[in-house]
């Protein structure tokens, strides 16, 4: 039988569902010497807590985070909560002794982001933070590749998130689900919130970025506030685009907006190396595409790998269906919870901890500054 792992979740949106989604499945797939134990939901609103408790099956509700962190019976706090209580709920459990898993951004920015990981490490408890799209069984193998030395010297990076949900001047910014417009409660706009996903998976891929040049813009200038009732300034970026300067050499460049019509959720990235070259599209998450100019030059093509197989070949997918049938989003969470429960029972933590999720911190803080300056900022 696995041991028990309780946890304790705040805030009970969108991630609180993708990650109670999680936990409930993960044994169910993949053989842990862990288990996840839904001990307690907490959420200002007791009526609602109670019906997601219901819902997902979690054995009582808090409507108090403090309350949930001081419960004795709370082995992990999971923070699904906008991005300005990050750092006030992780540094309560650290202080607790529990073990932290963590909603991106980590923090507001990288000041904040330097306290919590000063707080983790010196609790010493496990601690990760939801860059999911890291466990994308397509991307990790995109990872494999490029550690393999397929792609061989890495040229350049291209990311990019777009998104188009905040045209209207009719959207007012603060309060539920439109905290994202508020800059108090989210700290930036598509920098931190899509880009904070490129940048996550660039570092991973293909190490540190050393400069920055970055250009945002808010279309919207001024949005009713949901909160006090008033139009308020806009204070988050609705667009953000930057050039970057990796450390092993190579050129990137970044775009998110959530001003490009027609497009939901468009996270592709593109990465040429002298050797090869990997593509990936999260609106096709399945797949790879792959050249290898290695190949026989009368076949030499981009190739499309349906990221499926079994023994081995492909991440994650000998725990799944059987080949050729694939998975989807809420599986990154699912592999996510997988690994973290690995790395506590083998020593070796999964990434990204709170020191990995701080250095995309500080490149944000540092596309921000430059966004500001008009200038080419350093990392760090
Ligand atoms: N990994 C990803 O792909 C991904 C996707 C979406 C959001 N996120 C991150 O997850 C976090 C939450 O985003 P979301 O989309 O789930 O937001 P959401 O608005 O759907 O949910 C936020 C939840 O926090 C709760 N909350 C707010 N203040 C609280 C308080 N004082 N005490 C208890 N609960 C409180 C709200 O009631 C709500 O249930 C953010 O940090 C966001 O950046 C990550």
């Amino acid at each position: 039988m696995p041991k028990p792992l309780n946890i304790g979740m705040i805030g009970y949106g969108f991630m609180g569902r993708a990650h109670s989604n999680a936990y409930r499945r993960v044994n169910n797939f993949f053989n842990l010497e862990y288990q996840p134990v839904l001990k307690a939901v907490c959420a200002r609103d007791a009526e609602k807590a109670k019906a997601f408790a219901e819902t997902w099956g979690y054995e009582s509700i808090e409507t108090d985070w403090k309350k949930l962190i001081a419960r004795k019976d709370i082995d992990a706090v999971d923070i699904c909560t906008p991005n300005n209580l990050h750092k006030e709920i992780a540094l309560a459990a650290a202080a607790a002794g529990k073990m932290i898993l963590c909603e991106k951004p980590l923090a507001m920015n990288s000041e904040e982001g330097a306290e919590m990981v000063a707080a983790v490490e010196k609790a010493g408890v496990p601690n990760i933070v939801w860059y999911n799209y890291r466990r994308v069984p397509a991307v990790t193998m995109a990872k494999q590749l490029i550690d393999e030395g397929r792609l061989g010297r890495i040229f350049h990076y291209r990311a990019v998130f777009l998104q188009d949900w905040t045209i209207s001047t009719d959207l007012p910014q603060g309060g539920e689900a439109l905290w994202r417009l508020d800059v108090n409660a989210a700290g930036s706009g598509v920098t931190g919130d899509l880009l904070a996903h490129c940048i996550d998976t660039a570092l991973w891929l293909n190490g540190s970025i050393d400069t920055v040049s970055a250009m945002t813009e808010t279309f919207i200038k001024e949005r009713k506030h949901n909160l006090t009732g008033k139009v308020e300034k806009v204070g988050i970026d609705d667009a953000c685009a930057f050039l970057a300067r990796f450390k092993n050499g190579s050129l990137a460049t970044f775009e998110s907006t959530r001003y490009a019509r027609g497009h939901k959720a468009l996270y592709t990235f593109e990465i040429n190396g002298e050797k090869a070259s990997i593509a990936w599209d999260l609106h096709d998450l399945h797949r790879l595409s792959y050249f290898d100019h290695n190949d026989e030059s009368k076949l030499r093509a981009w190739r499309s790998i349906h990221v499926t197989d079994h023994g081995g070949e492909h991440p994650y997918m000998d725990h799944w269906w059987v080949p050729g049938l694939q998975i989807g989003y809420e599986h990154s969470f699912v592999h996510q919870v997988a690994d973290f429960l690995e790395g506590l029972a083998t020593g070796k933590p999964a990434g990204p901890t709170f020191r990995d999720a701080l250095e995309t911190q500080q490149v944000c803080d540092a596309v921000l500054k430059s966004a500001r300056a008009g200038s080419w900022e350093k990392v760090g």
